[in-house]
C-alpha cells in the first residue's frame, strides 16, 4: 500500500528524466532538443517530464500504474471515493460531472453564480438548466441560500441535479450542509464547482469543504494548491455516481494527450498537502490577514461578518476590495497597482480582488503597503456599474440555442432578441446570459456600461455585436 509521504507519478517521472532514452516516439522534441532553443533555454527540465503513454508511464484514461496510485493517494487525502486528475483544468470537471449524471432533457438546478465553463456543458448533455438567482451584494454575485434551493426544488420537482459554485471566485461559500439536506430529502445529485476551495479541508477557520456533502465536486489545484495550470482534480464522493459513465465524460472532454507535466505536479502538490497542508494554509491565512489589514486601512473589504449575516462563510484568503463602497475606481486602481508591478486576481470598476496563495512571500505585503503610501489618489468617481440584472427569461436551453440559426447584432438593439452564445464579464467569467435567455434591457444597459468603464466582455466583438438567435 502507497503511503502519502510517496508520490509515485512524480518520483517515476523524476528518475526517468536523468536517464537518457531514444525517443521514437511523440512528442516529437525528444525530451527537450528538439524544442526552438529560446524554449529550451527556458522549459528544458519542463520538457524531460513531457511524455507519453510509454510502458511504466501508465494512461490516465485507463489507469493501472503510477497514475491510478497518484489518484488513489489523492483520494484517500480528500476522504473520496474516486478522484480524477485533470488535464483541462475544472473546466472539463464542469462538463465531466454533468455529463456523468444528466441526460438530455433532464432539469438541473444552477446556482447563478456558476462560471461559464458551465454554459458548454449545458450544451454537451442537452440537460436544461433552472436557474437559481445568486444573492449579490454591491455589485458582486455572492452564493445561493438554502431558502433559493428549496424554492427551486417546489418549482421543478423532477430536478436530477444540483449545481452550485461554491466557494465564489470571491471566496463566498454556501451552506452546503443545510443545501445537501435539502437535496438529499429531494433526492437530487449534489454538484460543486469547488475550483477555489482546493484548501478548505487544511484549517477549521476556512469554510467546510464540499466533499463532506456532495456527490462530486472539482477543484482547481493551479488556483489554490501551487499545481501547474490548468491542473485540476475531481472527486467523486458518492456510490451512486456511474463510475464507468463519468470516465467516458471525462474521456471526452479533455485532450487525448494529457501533459504529464501537470499530472506530476498535481501528484507532488498532494504529497505536499498531506504532509504539510495544514501548516502551508496556516500561512495563507497569516500572509492573507496581515495584507487584509494593511489594505483596510485604505479601502473597504468584503467581511467575513457581512457575509455570516446572509448565511454564507467566507475564505480570507480572497481579499475583495469594495472600490465602489468607496466611491472610486477599481480598475484606476488596479492599473495604479500594476504601475507598482502588483497584479491583482481581477479588477472591475465596482471591486477589485486579490488572492493569497501558498507561493505568496511575505515581504509582499510591504510592497503593497508602500504602493499605496505613495500612491497618487484614486479617481473619485462614483465607477458604480447599473445593478446586476435580474435573471433573463428562458426562450431556449443552451443546447438548442448551439444549433439554431444565429447572426451578429448591435447590443444597442439587441434587446428582446435571445442570446446564441454567453455574454460574460471576464473576469469574473460568470456569464450575465446563457445561451438561449433573452437580452433583456437592463443586461444591454449593463454590458454597454461594463464595456464603457473597460471591462472585456466575452461574447461581444469590437464593434459591439453580439451573436443572437437569427429571427426565422
Ligand atoms: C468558479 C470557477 N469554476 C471553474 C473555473 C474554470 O477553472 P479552470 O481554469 O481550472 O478550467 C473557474 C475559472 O476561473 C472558476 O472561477
Amino acid at each position: 500500500m502507497m503511503k502519502q509521504s510517496q508520490a509515485p507519478l512524480w518520483e517515476y517521472l523524476d528518475r526517468r528524466r536523468q536517464e537518457e532514452h531514444v525517443w521514437l516516439h511523440v512528442p516529437a522534441h525528444g525530451g527537450g532538443t528538439g524544442l526552438p532553443p529560446e524554449v529550451r533555454e527556458a522549459f528544458g527540465s519542463y520538457a524531460r517530464f513531457d511524455l507519453t503513454e510509454l510502458p511504466g508511464c501508465d494512461d490516465l484514461f485507463h489507469p493501472t500504474g503510477i497514475i491510478a496510485a497518484a489518484q488513489q493517494l489523492a483520494a484517500e487525502l480528500w476522504q473520496a471515493e474516486a478522484t480524477y486528475f485533470l488535464a483541462g483544468g475544472a473546466s472539463a470537471g464542469v462538463r465531466a460531472m454533468l455529463a456523468a449524471v444528466c441526460n438530455p432533457g433532464d432539469d438541473v438546478l444552477v446556482g447563478r453564480n456558476a462560471h461559464k465553463s458551465l454554459a458548454d456543458a449545458l450544451v454537451f448533455t442537452g440537460a436544461v438548466p433552472r436557474y437559481l438567482a445568486a444573492e449579490s451584494r454591491d455589485g458582486l454575485l455572492l452564493n445561493v441560500t438554502p431558502q433559493a434551493v428549496r424554492e427551486g426544488l417546489r418549482r421543478h420537482p423532477r430536478a436530477k441535479a444540483l449545481f452550485l459554485t461554491s466557494p465564489s471566485y470571491n471566496g463566498v461559500a454556501a451552506d452546503l450542509a443545510a443545501i445537501a439536506e435539502i437535496a438529499r430529502e429531494a433526492g437530487v445529485f449534489l454538484l460543486v464547482d469547488e475550483a477555489h476551495g482546493a484548501h478548505f479541508k487544511f484549517a477549521s477557520e476556512l469554510p467546510q469543504p464540499a466533499g463532506l456533502f456532495c456527490d462530486m465536486c472539482v477543484q482547481s489545484w493551479h488556483k489554490t494548491l501551487g499545481a501547474l495550470t490548468p491542473g485540476a482534480v475531481l472527486h467523486c464522493h458518492s456510490s451512486r455516481v456511474d463510475r464507468r459513465r463519468l470516465q467516458d465524460a471525462l474521456q471526452a472532454v479533455q485532450t487525448t494527450s494529457p501533459p504529464y507535466p501537470l499530472l506530476a505536479s498535481l501528484d507532488a502538490v498532494r504529497r505536499r498537502m498531506a504532509l504539510q497542508g495544514e501548516k502551508v494554509v496556516r500561512e495563507m491565512l497569516a500572509q492573507a490577514r496581515k495584507l487584509r489589514r494593511v489594505l483596510a486601512a485604505h479601502f473597504p473589504l468584503l467581511a467575513a461578518e457581512d457575509m455570516a449575516r446572509l448565511g454564507f462563510s467566507l475564505d480570507e484568503t480572497r481579499i475583495t476590495i469594495m472600490t465602489a463602497r468607496a466611491g472610486v475606481d477599481g480598475l484606476e486602481l488596479g492599473s495604479l497597482l500594476a504601475a507598482c508591478k502588483i497584479e491583482v486576481e481581477f479588477m472591475q470598476p465596482h471591486a477589485v480582488l486579490a488572492i493569497v496563495g501558498p507561493g505568496y512571500k511575505p515581504d509582499w505585503t510591504e510592497r503593497v503597503a508602500a504602493c499605496l503610501q505613495d500612491m497618487p489618489p484614486v479617481r473619485e468617481k462614483n465607477m458604480r456599474l447599473p445593478p446586476l440584472p435580474a435573471l433573463p427569461p428562458a426562450r431556449y436551453t443552451p443546447r438548442e440555442a448551439w444549433f439554431l440559426p444565429s447572426a451578429l447584432a448591435a447590443l444597442p438593439d439587441a434587446a428582446g432578441l435571445v442570446a446564441a452564445a454567453p455574454l460574460v464579464c471576464y473576469p469574473p467569467g460568470i456569464p450575465l446570459v446563457f445561451p438561449g435567455e433573452e437580452i433583456t434591457s437592463a443586461v444591454v444597459e449593463y454590458l454597454l456600461a461594463a464595456r464603457k468603464a473597460g471591462v472585456a466582455v466575452h461574447g461581444m466583438d469590437e464593434q459591439e455585436q453580439v451573436r443572437v438567435i437569427a429571427e426565422v
